[in-house]
């Protein structure tokens, strides 16, 4: 048996999945396992959102920024990423979730660049939820390069305005972001969806990403709005 959500439910969550640094110093474990941990969580919150009914869900999972970080970091990032689409882009088309990525995706090493391709045509016409990973994305760098493919379709000036450049973000197609959340005690966007989140609600919760599950996300749902269920639940 497992807890659902009713009524007022997002149509489209983000979530800022923070503190998993901080998470591994206060266990004194290396900073690796806070980004394994964080990526079970993700996994565990992609299926309850699926299981609640919201249609879209992106997670914001590395930055532009988080380039910076130092270059075993990264490569660590980099290499979970690979590893987690090549072991559940197979899941997520049984559960008829449609996987896509947004960012700079340029600058991601080729092999994960594959696999986000492979996961995206594996899943592209599943239509349960859609699951939007932010990698090497910034909402600074999308603006810049929504606007760089405006000028490339040779649209005219008195032609742009707030639904046309949409059409030419990352996120085209999907619904503006109802409700974010961002764990580890951070009240900051860091430059995630600052076009699309004009009108969004917000959920600050001091949890660290690694400690956040089912139970918390139903927490940051009911302050939404939603109500948990536990009579209606859903037979697995
Ligand atoms: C979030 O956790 C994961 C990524 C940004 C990739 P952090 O690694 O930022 O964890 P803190 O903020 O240092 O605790
Ligand atoms: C935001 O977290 C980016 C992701 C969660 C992927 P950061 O830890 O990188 O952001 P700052 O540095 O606290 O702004
Ligand atoms: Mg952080």
């Amino acid at each position: 048996m497992k807890p659902s959500c009713t009524g007022n439910l997002p149509h489209h969550l983000g979530i800022i999945m923070d503190g998993n640094g901080r998470w591994t110093k206060r266990k004194g474990l290396p900073r690796g396992e806070g980004h394994e941990r964080g990526i079970q969580r993700a996994k565990e919150v992609i299926n309850a959102v699926r299981t609640f009914g919201i249609k879209a869900l992106t997670l914001y999972a590395f930055s532009s920024e988080n380039w910076q970080r130092p270059p075993a970091e990264v490569d660590l990032l980099m290499e979970f990423l690979e590893i987690f689409l090549l072991t559940e882009m197979s899941e997520f088309k049984k559960q008829d979730i449609a996987f896509q990525a947004i960012g700079d995706l340029g600058k991601l090493p080729e092999s994960v660049r594959r696999m986000v391709v492979c996961a995206e045509k594996l899943t592209a016409a599943c239509k349960e939820m859609v699951l939007t990973i932010a990698i090497s994305y910034g909402g600074r760098n999308e603006i810049v390069r929504a606007t760089r493919k405006v000028l490339a379709a040779g649209i005219k000036p008195d032609k742009i305005n707030e639904d046309v450049f949409s059409g030419f973000l990352d996120t085209a197609g999907l619904p503006e972001p109802d409700f974010i959340i961002r764990t580890s005690g951070e009240k900051r966007i860091s430059n995630f969806l600052i076009w699309q989140l004009a009108y969004s609600q917000f959920y600050f919760t001091n949890t660290l990403w690694p400690d956040f599950g089912t139970e918390q996300l139903i927490e940051a749902l009911r302050c939404y709005g939603a109500q948990e269920d536990m009579e209606k639940t859903i037979e697995n």
